[in-house]
């Protein structure tokens, strides 16, 4: 059995009458990225509320098992193995750096000695050094998220959930989020990651759960998602007609563009598919003067998978890599 930092069966949660989870299931295995990704309004900050013990479930919600501890039997348990980084910061804006650190370290139950080490680690860690003893007020978007995030790991929690961490940030520091969090995950961490951004997704999760309409609408790698939309190809170009016709030949189920000289199979872009169709190519001596691979990217997913209608049948826009 792989061993899963969280799991859950059936989660529900309304609001009054408006339902927000509808009986969703969770299984992150242990030191890897899970993302939760919808859109605005699907519940992503519900269900990290909920998982990190700080609002209840709906009667009718099964087991939900955190680092190993039964949330609802031991959530002591839970929140003391867990950090969680909110969609708004904890920042006080008020004290420096250094001082929302230290209140940490307090929280934590740390000696003033070891609370003074591991701000001071961690401070450095996150490039806050220079910006210790200023106002957290005074400090960049990207400043605050890095400062959040360094108190979150004062407790040394073994999953961190990160709701919409990189939302409002400029590219750059984006790209630092990204990292810190790939170092996380180095360093043993499970995260469980929130956002809106496929991009995101792609770039860090192991495994991303689409949400939308209460439900998880598709769930698995970001290849894999990918590969649930239709329209995938490789599309081979000629220059030479001879060459072009004899291609047309040597490859099964080519859709031909006789006037581009252009060859389209369908592919799900996978090597062991691009590899088969090079292979006839080269068998039968045949090179192509241009060869692109088309796959449907995660925003395609995330279209079909979301909005209004959930159809899986609309047809993907193209996406030249
Ligand atoms: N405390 C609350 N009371 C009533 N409705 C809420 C409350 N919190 C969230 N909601 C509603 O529940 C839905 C899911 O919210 P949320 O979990 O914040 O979504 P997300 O984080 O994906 O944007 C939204 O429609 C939101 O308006
Ligand atoms: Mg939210």
């Amino acid at each position: 059995m792989t061993n899963l930092a969280i799991a859950a069966n059936g989660l529900r949660k309304s609001y009054g009458d408006k339902l927000v989870l509808d009986g969703i299931d969770l299984a992150v295995p242990a030191g890897t990225v899970f993302s939760l990704l919808g859109p605005n309004g699907a519940g992503k900050t519900t269900a990290v509320k909920i998982l990190s013990t700080l609002l209840g479930a709906d009667p009718g919600t099964g087991a939900i098992h955190v680092n190993g501890h039964d949330l609802a039997a031991d959530p002591q348990a839970v929140r003391a193995s867990i950090g969680v980084t909110g969609q708004f910061s904890a920042v006080d804006g008020l004290i420096t750096g250094e001082e929302n650190m230290l209140l940490m370290a307090d929280l934590h139950h740390l000696s003033r000695r070891e609370g003074r080490r591991v701000a001071g680690e961690l401070l450095e860690r996150f490039d806050l050094v220079e910006a210790a003893k200023k106002p957290a007020a005074s400090y960049s978007g990207g400043m605050k998220r890095r400062l959040d995030i360094a108190m979150t790991l004062v407790g040394d929690p073994r999953v961190i959930f990160l709701d919409e961490p990189t939302t409002g940030l400029d590219p750059r520091s984006r790209h630092n989020m990204w990292q810190i969090i790939r170092e996380l995950v180095t360093g043993g961490v499970t995260v469980f990651l929130t956002t809106q951004y496929l991009e995101e997704a792609d770039q860090l999760a192991d495994r991303i759960a689409v949400l939308n309409d209460g439900r998880i609408a598709a769930e698995g790698t970001a290849e894999e998602l990918k590969r649930l939309i239709p329209g995938g190809h490789v599309r081979l170009r000629f220059t030479d007609p001879a060459a072009y016709r004899s291609a047309a030949l040597a490859l099964h189920e080519v859709t031909r563009d006789d006037e581009a000289l252009a060859l389209q199979v369908p592919s799900d872009g996978s090597q062991r598919e691009l590899r088969a169709v090079l292979d006839r190519l080269e068998a039968a001596g045949i090179e192509a003067d241009e060869l692109t691979v088309h796959t449907p990217d995660l925003d395609d997913v995330f279209f079909a998978l979301t909005g209004p209608s959930t159809t899986v049948t609309d047809q993907p826009k193209e996406n030249v890599r």
